[in-house]
């Protein structure tokens, strides 16, 4: 029995409830995600990112003159600073990856000297596609294609990083995963995000901190891989061969298995039915039959390897086949993850500056007492 004076430890801070959010509502057993007040599938076809940022900013859509001045607005706050683009530059030649350009660029994103949380946030959801574009074109030893305003926010992303415009099919591809992923409860890079809002920190601190989260294998860093896992499949066959020999050698299986979803990702729902429609639309049909019978076979010698815990397919399984698809390069899996979930993050800051509590959790102590101290030279 827990008390206040000796709390029950509650490792990883599973099931404890630290905060209220209008944002986004997970039903980790049935597989229900809610994001805005709208199923997730319904909000991924139908929205484009801004309508997204901006129902989660403002909890409800915009009028069509809203969404105007919305995207213009955002439109407008795209380019970053010569600065930033020389420490991008310098981060590709250094071999850094795209997630540590990434938490460079969004460090600097307050150079811009914006007033207020809200404009910050809009200058981070701006640029965050063009700081990942920018790396990339350096890493290729090629010049960064400027932002166009023209163009939708997942449209110029994909832009950018060609110089090519790109056709309705990716953009409606990506605009679907922007959208599936842009918020999803309290998962690691937004409770950190909250964590730095809560000390009353700023949204650019804040965001730059949950890149950092977002870029552990755990969390936002699986969907390279898993491509790896599917192109090796692919190439070689014997998808339940390959499954088995990892799960022997006690390594995970990259896509499956999730802290809050007992059955399998709605999310994952959602991207491989865009994935499908892609794919079908002039895709590598091939390649994404070996995505779909993988799935099948993981999950049934998954079952097998753990009886007692249900491992079903999470959201990066098929954001792996989907981006991959598309042409966002493998390198920038989680990036573009990042260039999603800063809309969640940012919503999630402000929500916390709106009704705060600093966030301060307890550790049970479990070193030494009453050591004494022994002079330097007598050790
Ligand atoms: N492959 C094989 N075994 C697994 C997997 C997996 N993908 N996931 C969990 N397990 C096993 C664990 O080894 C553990 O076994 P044990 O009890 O014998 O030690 C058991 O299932 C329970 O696992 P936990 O570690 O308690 O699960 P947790 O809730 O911490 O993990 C996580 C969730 C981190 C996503 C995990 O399933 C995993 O590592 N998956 C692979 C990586 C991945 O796909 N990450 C992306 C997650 S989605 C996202 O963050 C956006």
């Amino acid at each position: 029995m827990s008390t206040p004076d000796d709390p029950e430890l509650q490792r990883g801070l599973e099931d404890v409830l630290v905060a209220e959010t209008r944002l986004s509502d997970i039903d980790g057993e049935a597989g229900d995600l809610t994001i805005g007040g709208f199923p997730v599938a319904e909000l991924a076809a139908d929205a484009t990112v801004e309508e997204s940022v901006f129902l989660l900013w403002n909890d409800r859509l915009p009028t069509a003159g809203e969404l105007d001045s919305f995207r213009a607005d955002l439109a407008g706050r795209r380019a970053v600073d010569e600065a930033v683009h020389a420490v991008l530059e310098r981060a590709a030649d250094a071999d850094r990856g795209a997630m540590d350009a990434l938490r460079m660029g969004a460090a600097t994103a307050d150079l811009a000297g914006d007033a207020d949380a809200e404009t910050a946030a809009r200058r981070l959801v701006a640029c965050f596609p063009t700081v990942v574009a920018a790396y990339w074109r350096y890493r290729q030893g090629e010049d960064p294609v400027a932002p166009r305003e023209d163009l939708g926010h997942a449209a110029n992303y994909l832009y950018m990083l060609t110089g090519e415009e790109p056709d309705d099919a990716a953009v409606r591809g990506l605009e679907t995963y922007l959208n599936t992923v842009i918020d999803h409860g309290l998962n690691a890079s937004t409770f950190a995000a909250r964590v730095v809002a809560s000390t009353e920190s700023d949204v650019v601190s804040a965001v730059t901190a949950a890149v950092g989260a977002l870029k552990g294998p755990l969390h936002g860093g699986a969907p390279g891989p898993v491509l790896e896992m599917l192109q090796d499949v692919h190439e070689h066959g014997d998808p339940e061969g390959y499954v088995r020999e990892t799960l022997e050698a006690g390594d995970r299986l990259m896509g499956f298995g999730h802290r809050v979803y007992r059955v399998r990702d709605p999310r994952a729902a959602v991207l491989s039915a865009a994935a499908e429609r892609f794919y079908e639309a002039g895709g590598d049909g091939d390649f994404f039959e070996t995505v779909t019978e993988f799935e099948d076979v993981a999950v049934d010698v998954l079952a097998e390897h753990k009886p007692d815990r249900r491992l079903d397919t999470n959201v990066e399984f098929y954001t792996a086949a989907l981006l991959h698809g598309i042409g966002v390069p493998r390198e920038l899996f989680t990036a573009t993850f990042g260039v999603a979930r800063v809309g969640g993050w940012t919503a999630h800051c402000l929500e916390q500056f709106a009704d705060n509590r600093l966030v301060r959790p307890r550790a049970r102590y479990v070193g030494a007492h009453d050591r004494t101290w022994t002079p330097v030279d007598e050790r």
